[in-house]
């Protein structure tokens, strides 16, 4: 009897972590989609001027269109700890509709601004990102964690 119980018990903690395991997978899998969508759609003009390529640049002029896509997927998103639609209308890139999409716009303005008041603090090195203040969370902290 026991060890039927422990056997369900066993059972059910690896149907569980089985299950979470494949949901990760699953939003891994959904999330690269986008990007492999998106790197599709701009295959052969990786490495012109973003502007050129997407169709509502204001910031990130000049840079490669595919740093635009690495960016996104790799500074801003971990960076706040949430998913593309938190500044998209899923699938319309271009849009503005998201107020959080021109606060994005107006911390890069920022992030820029202070980079250039480091350089006068400590020295030309010295440099700070989203993740500075962010660290995978939309409301940076303003004291330690517990
Ligand atoms: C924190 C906000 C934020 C997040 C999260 C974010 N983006 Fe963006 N995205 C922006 C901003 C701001 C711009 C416009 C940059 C500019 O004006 O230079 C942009 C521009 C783009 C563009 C160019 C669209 C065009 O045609 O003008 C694409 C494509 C894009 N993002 C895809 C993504 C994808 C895919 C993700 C998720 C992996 C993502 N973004 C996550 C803020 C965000
Ligand atoms: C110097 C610190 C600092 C840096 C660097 C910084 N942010 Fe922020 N950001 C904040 C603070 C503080 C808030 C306000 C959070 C709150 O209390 O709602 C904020 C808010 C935001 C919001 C609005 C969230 C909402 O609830 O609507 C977005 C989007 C955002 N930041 C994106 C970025 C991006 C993208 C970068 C890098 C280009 C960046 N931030 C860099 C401090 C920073």
């Amino acid at each position: 009897m026991r060890a039927l119980k422990r056997a369900i018990g066993l059972f059910m903690l690896l149907s569980v972590v089985l299950t979470t395991a494949s949901l990760q997978a699953q939003e891994q899998r959904k999330k690269s989609g986008v990007i492999q969508e998106l790197e599709k759609a701009i295959a052969g003009r990786e490495n012109e001027p973003a502007e050129k390529v997407f169709k509502n640049i204001k910031m990130l002029k000049g840079i490669p269109a595919i740093r635009v896509l690495r960016i996104m997927e790799n500074g801003f998103s971990p960076a706040l700890g949430v998913k593309c639609t938190f500044c998209h209308v899923k699938g319309e890139w271009d849009s503005d509709e998201k107020p959080e999409k021109e606060t994005a716009r107006k911390m890069m303005k920022m992030v820029g601004e202070i980079r250039e008041e480091l350089k006068n603090i400590v020295d030309e090195k010295a440099t700070i990102n989203c993740y500075t203040c962010h660290r995978g969370d939309v409301e940076p902290a303003l004291r330690p964690k517990k």
